[in-house]
């Protein structure tokens, strides 16, 4: 990079029901660096959803560019970062997720590393614990993902999903430890075999394009969601509401607290509005699901 680039980054709703820690969708929303080379680093936010400005330093994304870039043994060109997000924190929308991949991508081009998608993926999984979010935000659509015993993530996307997604996110937020220390710490093989068949159905119906089916699963998940609901405002609330209005299912997104919908292009609009009317204090809003994923534009 010689001397300006844009780095962006989409959203991501992870699980979707029964594929814990697995599946994960990248949505039309996004986290937006622009990058200057400069004589010195500078963060700056902009937008409603991020915190006051912070010392470079201490900014998550340059900690995971440097450490990305030293342990590649090259240096990064001191850069201002102006960041613009449309990305909540701490909601379920993969705001983590996107910006360790961010702080990826800076590295990458401020120290010209030439990073392949699969170390990206690896290194990103590694910063942020499992691979559900961070796969669709760099690769786009839906992914689903898993780590091998030698931590190698093997992944699939799936493609040409005729899906629609609305998203309702409530003021409140949720921690993400907090919501998976809701969870039990083992399952019985009993429950453990009747999840994965739920989840291994709901892959199969989606891949069939049975949306149906696959919306029907969605809401039977056994791993998380029964453990989480309670942590959830509105959560029965928001399932009913959508199913009358047409959605195929409505799950919690990634570790909550907002609750995604999905349905067809024809139901979506009803669905968004009968939500945001019903619930005046939530941010409902209507997403196509971002086949991208990360996305640099280098000037
Ligand atoms: N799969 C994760 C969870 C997503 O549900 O806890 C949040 O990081």
């Amino acid at each position: 990079m010689s001397g300006m680039c844009k780095i962006v980054v989409p959203a991501t709703s992870a699980n979707m029901g029964p594929c814990f820690d697995c599946a994960g969708i990248a949505l039309d929303r996004y986290l937006t660096l622009t990058v200057q080379n400069s004589h010195s680093w500078e963060f700056k936010h902009e937008g409603d959803y991020l915190p006051p400005t912070i010392y470079y330093e201490d900014h998550l994304m340059y900690r995971v560019a440097r450490t990305v870039a030293k342990r590649k043994g090259q240096q990064m060109t001191p850069s201002t970062v102006t960041i613009n997000s449309n990305i909540p924190l701490a909601r379920g929308l993969g705001s983590s997720a996107s910006a360790i991949l961010a702080g990826i991508e800076l590295a990458n081009q401020t120290a010209h590393l030439s990073l392949s998608e699969d170390e990206k993926l690896t290194l990103a999984t590694e910063f942020e614990g499992h691979p559900d979010n961070v796969a669709p935000a760099l690769l786009g659509g839906l992914v689903l993902s898993t780590p091998l015993k030698d931590s190698t993530v093997v992944y699939e996307r799936i493609r040409s999903l005729d899906l629609q997604m609305v998203i309702a996110i409530p003021e409140t937020k949720l921690r993400t430890d907090e919501a998976r220390g809701a969870l039990p710490t083992s399952y019985t093989r009993e429950n453990a075999a009747h999840a994965s068949s739920i989840s291994n159905v709901m892959v199969a119906a989606l891949l069939q394009g049975n949306y149906e089916l696959a919306g029907t699963l969605m809401e039977e998940d056994m791993f998380q969601e029964p453990y989480r609901s309670q942590l959830i405002p509105n959560y029965d609330f928001i399932r009913t509401t959508a199913k009358e209005l047409g959605a195929y299912g409505t799950v919690i997104s990634g570790a909550g607290p907002t609750m995604i919908s999905f349905s067809n292009r024809q139901h979506q609009q009803q669905i968004a509005d009968a939500l945001q009317k019903l619930l005046p204090t939530y941010e409902v809003a209507m997403h196509s699901i971002d086949e991208n994923g990360v996305r640099v534009h280098v000037e």
